[in-house]
């Protein structure tokens, strides 16, 4: 019953897994499961755990892809063990069918319908978890909706007569700011109040320091497949290191954790170096004036100029040097490979660098 109720996002294929943690593994997903040593995750972990013995809602806050839904499984999964764990994603469904998918329908509600009605996600969840993830992109009628369902404990199908008790534990979770949201009329002062009993704020990446290592190693090893060696472990170079703890990571855990499985595809020793990450990492890297040492000289890239949608007309001389400052970090400032890279030679790259240094 738990896995045919379990709704998950499929991301794409990338080295023959789905997820770092397999459908199975979620469903007995645990805090031991969420990996990070920062104080930011542990003061997160600590209050789910504390929040999951309560049966009151969870309000869970994070930028994109912090994990909010693996931190909603694990507090289901402490709190609920037994009861299905369902998710529905607010922002990625259509308005028309919201209220239908939540609440349900009777026979007959609509055209098109199943002519024996259908359950909601909340009957569905009866026992259970009932995560609403995005919930700041509710509709207000349907929040409307909501707030009743979660003051009486009942709920009324679309089109039906009659209400249902239901017995669910809600935890909604948004990267939106609600109370914002709030005075700008978007969302409902008194639902907002209803979820935000207890809240949890989910660390963005680039607030957790060295977790950025421990998570890229923790993908290296979970996405890492038969194509490299069983006896050496794959490791990431000091320069790629310095990077991932450079980069802000806009879109958090996802973005490093495809970074990595990305970097897997590039390599062809058992080192992740700078030039095997994706090179939007790179670019922001070089745009943020990032130092390059020169035979124990520095300059900086601070004048890099970014290339792709955000185009914008620069002087050759400037071109030129942000695709040397690129690649100097992508070969973790190694002349001969930052020189093989641009296919020029190593004494054509130190003079544009000399040259470089004498016009800062
Ligand atoms: N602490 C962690 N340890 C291991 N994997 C993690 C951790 N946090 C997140 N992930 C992984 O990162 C990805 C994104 O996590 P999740 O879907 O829970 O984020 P989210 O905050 O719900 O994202 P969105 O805002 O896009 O809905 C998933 O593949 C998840 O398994
Ligand atoms: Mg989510």
């Amino acid at each position: 019953m738990k896995k045919q109720c379990l709704e998950r996002k499929v991301r794409p294929l990338l080295i023959g897994k789905q997820s770092a943690i397999s459908t199975e593994e979620k469903n007995s997903l645990t805090f031991d499961n969420i990996v990070g040593d920062s104080h930011l995750i542990r003061q997160a972990l600590e209050q789910s755990q504390r929040f999951a013995s309560s049966l009151a809602n969870i309000l869970i806050l994070g930028e994109t892809g912090t994990g909010k839904e693996l931190f909603a499984e694990a507090i289901h999964n402490e709190s609920r063990p037994d009861g299905p764990f369902l998710a529905l994603n607010c922002a990625a469904i259509p308005k028309s069918l919201i209220e239908s998918e939540l609440f349900g329908y009777d026979n007959g509600a609509f055209t098109g319908a199943n002519k024996n009605g259908s359950l909601g996600k909340i009957e569905l969840a009866q026992g259970g978890t009932l995560l609403l993830d995005e919930i700041g992109d509710m509709p207000l009628e349907t929040q409307a909706v909501l707030l009743r369902v979660l003051e009486n404990k009942q709920v009324m199908r679309v089109g039906g007569k009659e209400y249902r008790p239901v017995d669910f534990r809600l935890i909604a979770s948004t990267h939106k700011d609600l109370q914002t949201a709030v005075k700008n009329g978007q969302f409902r002062q008194d639902l907002y109040y209803r979820l935000n009993v207890l809240k949890v704020n989910i660390p963005p990446l680039r607030q957790r320091g060295r977790d950025v290592i421990i998570l890229a190693e923790y993908f290296i090893n979970t996405y890492c497949d038969d194509r490299f060696s069983k006896t050496k472990k794959l490791q990431l170079s000091p320069a790629a290191r310095d990077i991932l703890l450079k980069y802000d990571w806009p879109g958090n855990i996802r973005q490093l954790e495809n970074a990595m499985i990305y970097a897997l595809n590039m390599i062809d020793t058992d080192v992740i170096a700078p030039r095997h990450l994706p090179d939007e990492i790179i670019d922001s890297i070089a745009q943020a004036g990032t130092e390059v040492q020169i035979s124990g000289q520095r300059t900086r890239g601070s004048k890099v100029i970014q290339f792709g949608e955000t185009e914008q007309t620069c002087s050759l001389r400037e071109a030129e040097q942000t695709c040397i400052i690129k690649a100097m970090i992508k070969s973790g400032n190694n002349i001969a490979l930052a020189a093989e890279l641009l296919q020029v030679s190593k004494s054509t790259l130190y003079r544009k660098l000399e040259m470089f240094k004498a016009q800062e």
